[in-house]
């Protein structure tokens, strides 16, 4: 027994794997190696599943998992049915969807646009909140795998969580649909719908909680700008990113640290203080009141827009006087690093918190390259989750 546990306790750290994934991934138990070490009987058949487990996960795992481009066999490389956060993803995890998503950026890219990978299947895109940029984004990577794409739009105020959420979601899965794409004004709408339907769901925004394909197409913007200037862009160790804005009520921020530290940037959080979250310095980013110095010497600046739609009350003063302090400006831009990016989600309020000419920046500002990007990154997520649908090997038993 103890011999299993120090082989676990090695197993994780040579893949960068907490136990508590670990139990998850080899059992389908998150406490279980938590509960061994407090004396949970183990079976001889369940030690012997960890075994097997770990001889082929790590037949298949590069040493260093964390740069590879070579993953875990089958399933193994991506082993979960949903996309609900950045949180629940390892950084080998987050890495393999930007491999994944390389091939359709240059497919994108060509005049003819189409696969029939996904031909029978159909998506549905359940937007309960307004969005032009992500709807239209899921619906074009949907049609470009060749899938049968819905949208369905719901009225933004009358749909609340609770009860006309399970019912919605149940309607859903009676539809058979073989990957739902939710965008919902509560934190938790798309995790409860997940929780209720038998096919993948891919969170498109919950709430203030968060925005997984933003952050992943951020980072992929990220390589591609990196590498166009001859720069090493696999990992972003000793890239210092500076977020402005919101803080409080962005689901792109919240998602957006997790994705940058699991790659390994340094991420600085601005925002006024009445727009910062209490205690954000738990999740490892550097909070800061003071734009300017948040800028001093940042690789990259990503601007946010102030989310009047979940403000209750006045959080700042004036748009101007937000401007005067917070807008990213030419001359602000001068204390970032010399050619520090600029990035933004959309949609932005120029002249507000990003002004015109940095926003066009054409060497500099990458905010429609993030664009293009979020169509070959919502394709990649959609292509691997349904890989078990369609049956594809290594994939039949995905979760
Ligand atoms: C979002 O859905 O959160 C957007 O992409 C960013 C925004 O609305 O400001």
């Amino acid at each position: 027994m103890q011999d299993l546990l120090l082989e676990i306790e090695q197993f994780c750290l040579r893949n960068g794997m907490s136990e508590t994934r670990f139990g998850e991934l080899a059992l389908n138990d998150k406490p279980f190696v938590s509960q061994l070490k407090h004396g949970r009987d183990l079976r001889g058949s369940t030690a012997a599943r960890l075994r097997q487990f770990m001889a082929e996960y790590g037949a298949h795992q590069p040493a260093d998992a964390a740069t590879a481009r070579e993953y875990p066999a089958g399933s193994l490389a991506f082993p979960h049915r949903d996309l609900l956060g950045i949180s629940q993803l390892e950084r080998h995890e987050i890495l393999y969807l930007l491999d994944q998503a390389e091939p359709w950026v240059e497919l994108n890219r060509q005049s003819t646009k189409h696969t029939d990978l996904l031909s029978g299947l159909t998506i549905i895109n359940a937007f309960f909140e307004n969005s032009t940029r992500t709807l239209l984004s899921f619906e074009i990577a949907g049609k470009r795998l060749g899938a049968d794409v819905v949208n369905m739009h719901a009225a933004t105020s009358s749909v609340k969580k609770g009860e006309t959420l399970i019912d919605t979601a149940i309607t859903l899965n009676a539809m058979r649909a073989d990957a739902i794409v939710i965008r919902h004004a509560s934190s938790g709408a798309t995790q409860l719908i997940a929780s209720k339907v038998d096919c993948p769901v891919l969170n498109a925004g919950d709430g203030q909680h968060e925005h997984p394909t933003q952050a992943l197409l951020d980072a992929l913007a990220l390589r591609h700008a990196l590498r166009a200037r001859g720069q090493a862009a696999d990992d972003f160790t000793g890239l210092t990113v500076t977020i402005c804005g919101d803080i409080l009520h962005s689901r792109v921020a919240r998602s957006n640290v997790l994705c940058l530290q699991a790659l390994g940037a340094t991420v600085r959080l601005c925002a006024p203080p009445a727009l910062m979250p209490v205690g954000i310095e738990q999740v490892g980013a550097q909070p800061f009141h003071d734009f300017d110095a948040s800028l001093d010497g940042a690789d990259v600046v990503m601007m946010l827009r102030l989310q009047t739609e979940r403000m209750s009350g006045q959080f700042i003063p004036s748009a101007r006087e937000y401007h005067h302090l917070y807008g990213l400006t030419q001359k602000r831009l001068k204390q970032a690093a010399p050619d520090a990016l600029v990035m933004h989600p959309g949609p932005m309020n120029r002249g507000v918190e990003i002004d015109s000419d940095v926003a066009d920046m054409l060497d500099r500002s990458i905010i429609t390259r993030q664009v293009e990007m979020g169509v070959a990154i919502r394709m990649a997520c959609l292509e691997v989750l349904t890989r078990r649908a369609r049956g594809v090997a290594g994939w039949e038993g995905a979760a």
